[in-house]
């Protein structure tokens, strides 16, 4: 679904991705974890353009993102992107934030998104909070809602960057759990997370960066085995140990 080709990426001077070669296939889960600065969430936003590459090719399901026919707001409405905060509109009721890509980018009228927006609500188990504005709910529930806002244009993808990390600990498994649902219903997801738990369980692969390059690229089996590289063994022994 996605191949990453010799992808680099500088920021100015500073390169923070070197050479990053990687498959993520249809229907599977990908885990990316790595130091803080590894480049992570840089890696993540080039899938949508949102970080631009100075080298290498990323193909989107066959296709360059970056050939010169590639709207890149249809690449966008393709790709669900969903964050730490949940950047909800606050000002907009829950079923209002989740029928707003309808009406901005499909231009669908308020009577034709409700309904859609309502079943995407009931996926998630929110329909209750429709008419809540974000402040009257919690944060695993914006996490939620924010996830569903992202879904409801049928992306090909999902991508979450670090989507539980902003929530108090005893939201976080409720998130936790919509994804393991949304994985086990096939959905192509790349995720950035810590929860090696989620991911142990979770992912087919997962990638470990350093320093902007892929050091490793495994499955969750051989990730967490006494084979794993160093590098990983000592990164995995700070996660618990800060758990
Ligand atoms: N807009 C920017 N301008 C300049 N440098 C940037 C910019 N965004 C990120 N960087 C740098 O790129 C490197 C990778 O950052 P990135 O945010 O991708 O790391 P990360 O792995 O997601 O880290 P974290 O775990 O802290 O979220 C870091 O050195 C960071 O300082
Ligand atoms: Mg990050």
């Amino acid at each position: 679904m996605i191949e990453f080709q010799n992808v680099s990426k500088w920021f100015g001077a500073l390169q923070v991705l070197r050479d990053v070669n990687a498959t993520v296939a249809k229907g599977t889960t990908t885990v990316l974890c790595g130091p803080s600065g590894s480049g992570k969430s840089t890696l993540i936003r080039t899938v949508n353009r949102l970080e631009p590459i100075q080298k290498g090719q990323i193909t989107l399901a066959g296709r360059d993102i970056y050939a010169k026919d590639v709207d890149v707001n249809v690449l966008r409405s393709g790709i669900g992107f969903v964050f730490q905060q949940f950047n909800l509109f606050p000002h907009l009721s829950v079923v209002e934030n989740v029928m707003l890509p309808l009406l901005r980018i499909r231009e669908r009228s308020r009577a034709q998104a409700r309904p859609v927006a309502m079943q995407m609500l009931e996926r998630v188990g929110l329909a209750d909070k429709a008419n809540s504005l974000p402040a009257d709910i919690s944060g695993g529930q914006s996490q939620r809602v924010a996830i569903a806002r992202s879904l409801i244009l049928k992306p090909e993808v999902l991508v979450l960057d670090e989507p539980t990390s902003a929530l108090d600990p005893e939201m976080v498994g409720e998130v936790l759990k919509l994804l393991r649902e949304l994985s086990a219903d096939g959905i192509t997801m790349m995720c950035v997370t810590h929860e090696m738990g989620f991911a142990r369980e979770v992912a087919d692969r997962i990638w470990f960066l350093r320093n902007g390059t892929l050091t490793f690229d495994a499955e969750p089996a051989q990730f967490f085995s006494d084979e794993a590289h160093q590098d990983v063994r000592n990164f995995l022994s700070a996660v618990r140990k800060n758990h």
